[in-house]
């Protein structure tokens, strides 16, 4: 039998082109809803969503809908509610769903990105500056999003745009050699790097030709002097060093290191382009990009004195990306405060006329602190996430000890529930929000964290190592506990699409806490292990699908599964 919902969505999608608008299986799909009280049906559509394509009062449609649909099979009820037109499955539903739910397979969801491609632009942090907190957000909700589009079936290439290649670097020159050797930065790594930053700018507020020196060593850079390439790259591959370890206590990968100065000498081509397309403009001696029409300030493409700037690397590095990937969709996940810098940018490449500029996302995000304590650069007093990583990790083990629950080796677990902790403290809210942290909120057992998910996690699975499922539960009549359960984790694949559409991780931290919150009630009100026959196998196998929902949340998320807490 096909799937109940597919049937629906089949069906509303012929009502929609017999009323002339064509849409995919996918974005019908994105309009579905779980109603949060099941009297209210399994399943919802607001149709509000539709007024505007269809011209008609949501309402109306929800009327019109429900008669059009009639009869149709697996569903017991269609009920226009207002704005809204309700699904009522019939009871045999939920056993087949449990029955799909066993399977693990998500082949559906994979097919509505087969063919397509990504190119994801994350973490893209600046060479020679350890990783701090100001790094987490577009870190881990980069990750997240290659998941969730990975799940979905496209193609994804992650790409790291390293910062490496700006006056910064001249800075960084000028300073090494007037206060540095190799000796101490193969020594002390990244932190010699921003030690000796930090003392150029100090000193260069007393002496401010020191500015001047380092512009020059950036021209030099530029002008390929070998000695200054030389040290560049020593910084490049110190500081490549300490971000892989980062990146892989996160178990992140990426595809491409293709850092800012590789797009340098792609970027001539595109002021080309843009002076025969008529769109630069000279203003002060720079050349601009005058966005006026669009209610935005100008784009900066060339200083007065020829040099480019970062909206000019953004548009060649984009139209590079699309030559060489040929991607549907390229994002970039940078904090909120670069927002009109991606609009700008983004507004460029389509009065350029090309074609991908509508494939072009930001994935924005708020501020990330601790404590209450924002990320204070510059003076040298920053968060740095390793240091949050090893603290989390620290007091994961000092409750996992305290609590007496590792069941496995507690070196592991400590590191995979800390780091998770973390990761899920960042992907909780709405990533446009700003998060503060606290070690409370973020590492309790009890709330809304990783790591109560990562103990249900496991709790799951202690039981399917304590029980022997066989998967004969007979035509067992499920009791509301676990319908409900059935229920909620049904929803996992179209949680999956949406936060694939919105680019928005926290769909699943905050679906999978749902999930959690329906697994324990379920453990609690509903015996398991010693039931025997039918019973105990029906619930073993609600327990083997809430694990694997479960384990698909973690691992879309850039957590660990965490088998024995
Ligand atoms: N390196 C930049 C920064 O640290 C972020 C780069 C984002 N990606 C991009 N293509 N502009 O602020």
């Amino acid at each position: 039998m096909a799937e109940v919902k597919t049937i629906i969505c089949q069906k509303v999608g012929e009502y929609l082109s017999a009323k002339g608008v064509t849409l995919s299986e996918e974005e019908i799909l994105g309009f579905f809803e779980t109603p949060a009280d099941s009297n209210l049906g399994d399943l919802a559509l607001p149709c509000f969503k539709l007024s505007k394509l269809l011209r008609s009062n949501p309402a109306a449609i929800s009327a019109d809908l429900a008669a059009a649909l009639g009869d149709l099979e697996g569903v017991e009820k269609i009920a226009p509610t207002g704005p809204y037109l309700n699904f009522f499955f019939a009871g045999d539903k939920y056993i087949s769903d449990l029955a799909k739910l066993l399977t693990d397979d998500y082949s559906d969801i994979q097919k509505t990105g087969e063919g397509k491609t990504m190119v994801l632009d994350f973490s893209s942090p600046n060479i020679a500056k350890r990783f701090h907190l100001g790094h987490l957000g577009t870190t881990v909700i980069g990750n997240a999003v290659r998941n969730i589009y990975n799940f979905c079936g496209y193609k994804t290439f992650a790409l790291n745009y390293l910062g490496d290649w700006g006056t910064q670097n001249g800075k960084q020159i000028v300073a090494y050699k007037k206060w540095s050797n190799r000796e101490l930065l193969e020594k002390e790594g990244i932190k010699e790097l921003e030690r000796i930053y930090v003392l150029f700018g100090k000193e260069a507020e007393k002496d401010p030709s020191l500015n001047d020196q380092a512009r020059a060593a950036f021209r030099e850079l530029e002008n390929g002097n070998k000695e200054y390439l030389e040290i560049w790259q020593l910084f490049k591959d110190i500081s490549l060093r300490e971000y892989t370890q980062t990146y892989k206590r996160l178990g992140i990968d990426f595809d491409v290191w293709d850092g800012e100065s590789l797009y340098t000498d792609k970027m001539p081509a595109i002021v080309e382009e843009l002076r025969e397309k008529g769109l630069l403009k000279i203003d002060d001696g720079a050349s601009i990009v005058d966005l006026a029409d669009y209610n935005m300030p100008p784009a900066l493409i060339l200083k007065r004195d020829g040099s480019t700037l970062y909206p000019t690397r953004d548009i060649a590095a984009a139209n590079y990306r699309f030559n060489t990937y040929n991607f549907d969709i390229c994002a970039y996940v940078t904090s909120a405060g670069q927002s009109l810098h991606f609009a700008q940018w983004f507004k460029v490449t389509e009065l350029m006329g090309k074609e991908w500029a509508k494939n072009l996302v930001h994935i924005p995000y708020g501020t990330m602190s601790f404590g209450g304590e924002k990320l204070a650069s510059r003076t040298g007093n920053i968060i740095l996430l390793n240091d949050v990583f090893d603290e989390a990790v620290a007091k994961a083990r000092a409750i996992i000890e305290e609590k007496n629950i590792a069941q496995g080796n507690k070196e592991e677990i400590s590191e995979a529930v800390g780091i998770g902790a973390v990761v899920f403290g960042a992907l909780s809210n709405s990533r446009i929000k700003d998060t503060d942290f606290t070690w409370e909120g973020t590492l309790s057992f009890e709330g809304n964290t990783g790591p109560y998910v990562q103990y249900t996690y496991a709790r799951a699975a202690s039981v399917l190592r304590r029980g022997e499922y066989n998967g004969n539960y007979g035509d067992y009549k499920p009791n509301d506990n676990e319908i409900e359960l059935i229920r909620k984790l049904s929803e996992f694949g179209n949680v999956v699409l949406r936060a694939a559409k919105d680019f928005e991780p926290s769909h699943i931290s905050r679906y999978a806490l749902s999930v959690c919150t329906a697994f324990n009630q379920f453990y609690h009100n509903c015996r398991i292990l010693g039931m025997g026959g039918e019973t105990e196998q029906f619930r073993l196998a609600l327990t083997v699908a809430s694990r694997n929902v479960l384990g698909r949340c973690l691992d879309l998320l850039g957590m660990k599964r965490t088998e024995e807490i």
